[in-house]
């Protein structure tokens, strides 16, 4: 008797579960189709990759999202996409001294008269925030703030994967009309034609109103049910947020020859700000790796000296 109650607690909190699982919730991120090359101990940062990557930053992202924990002269660092051993002092390398060029800041000293003074930045300045402060940046994006990207690989579950996911997850143009109604407009995303969504069944056969100012991704936290006019328990996974789709094919043209498709940037973005977020990580991991290798080494000496020093001793 225990023992079959035992079991259908069991099977009633699995069902609960489960169900806490239809509603809402978000789809889980994935990583691209070959994987992170910077996972696992001896991973390593696809260099070539966060040099597109924070070209897609500059020119992209740059408008809205703020890095304040990076300078230009981390760009040129070791372990940095533009490190060049023949520049070994970062605000050297002429690279980053043009990069950082482009962008205009404000000095932190003002002028003479208490004025501020903008100029060029350097090497040593923070990376150009796109806005003076949070209302500035809020009232520039319909209310929402545009979260700072120095650390937001840490800051969200899935890290990278979770960028790129969320990036390149929003449903495509086919699956979104616009419906005009006298002065009712709407936006309809046509769910069951969200590729990331794809389930080869009629799953989620419905329409998705998105809210003014609000985009539908799956990756994102949220609840969907309110906005769903289809079968209620088959409300799709995901949320809404103020950040409109960013990328289609093409939209930065980089420097290396790279075809940019949005799969591609969206890798890039994610290798950057995964670097971002760890500057260091390939001194960290080269480090690591010494370290384990030093070990090893001491304890087969200590072995072989413990057995010479202790040869002559009965136990
Ligand atoms: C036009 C402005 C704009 C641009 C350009 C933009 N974003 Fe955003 N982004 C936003 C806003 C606004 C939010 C906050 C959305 C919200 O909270 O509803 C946001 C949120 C985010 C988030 C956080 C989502 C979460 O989990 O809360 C990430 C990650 C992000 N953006 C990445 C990027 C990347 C990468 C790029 C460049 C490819 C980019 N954004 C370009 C406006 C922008």
């Amino acid at each position: 008797m225990n023992f079959l109650r035992f079991i259908s607690a069991g099977l009633g909190a699995a069902a609960l579960v489960a169900s806490a699982h239809a509603a809402g919730g978000a789809l889980h991120p994935h990583e691209p189709e070959g994987g992170w090359a910077f996972e696992g101990p001896l991973g390593e940062l696809d260099m070539e990759s966060v040099q597109r990557g924070y070209q897609v930053y500059r020119e992209v992202c740059s408008s809205c999202h703020s890095m304040r924990l990076m300078s230009y002269r981390n760009l040129g660092e070791p372990g940095g996409p533009f490190y060049d051993p023949e520049y070994p002092n970062a605000n050297d390398n002429p690279l980053v001294k043009s990069f950082a060029a482009m962008d205009t800041v404000t000095d932190p000293i003002p002028d003479e008269f208490g004025d501020p003074v903008t100029r060029p930045a350097r090497p040593s300045d923070p990376f150009r925030s796109p806005f003076k402060n949070e209302q500035q940046a809020r009232a520039a994006n319909g209310g929402a703030y545009p979260p700072d990207l120095s650390v937001i690989t840490k800051a969200r579950h899935g890290g990278a994967s979770y960028v790129y996911s969320l990036i390149s997850g929003y449903p495509s143009r086919d699956a979104t009309e616009v419906r005009v109604d006298g002065t009712n407009v709407e936006t309809i995303i046509d769910v069951s034609q969200v590729e990331s969504l794809a389930h080869g069944d009629d799953h989620y056969e419905g329409e998705l109103i998105q809210p003014t100012g609000q985009y539908y991704n799956p990756y994102m936290a949220g609840d969907t049910t309110p906005q769903w006019r289809g079968d209620p328990r088959h409300a799709p996974p995901g949320g809404f947020l103020a950040m409109a789709p960013q990328l289609m094919d093409g939209r930065v043209t980089y420097l290396d020859g790279t075809e940019a498709t949005v799969e591609q940037m969206s890798i890039d973005i994610a290798n950057f700000l995964q670097w971002a977020g760890e500057p260091k990580q390939s001194q960290r991991k080269s480090l690591g790796l010494a370290a384990m290798i030093y070990l090893f080494i001491l304890a087969i000496l200590l072995w072989f000296s413990f057995h010479r020093i202790w040869r002559n001793v009965d136990h």
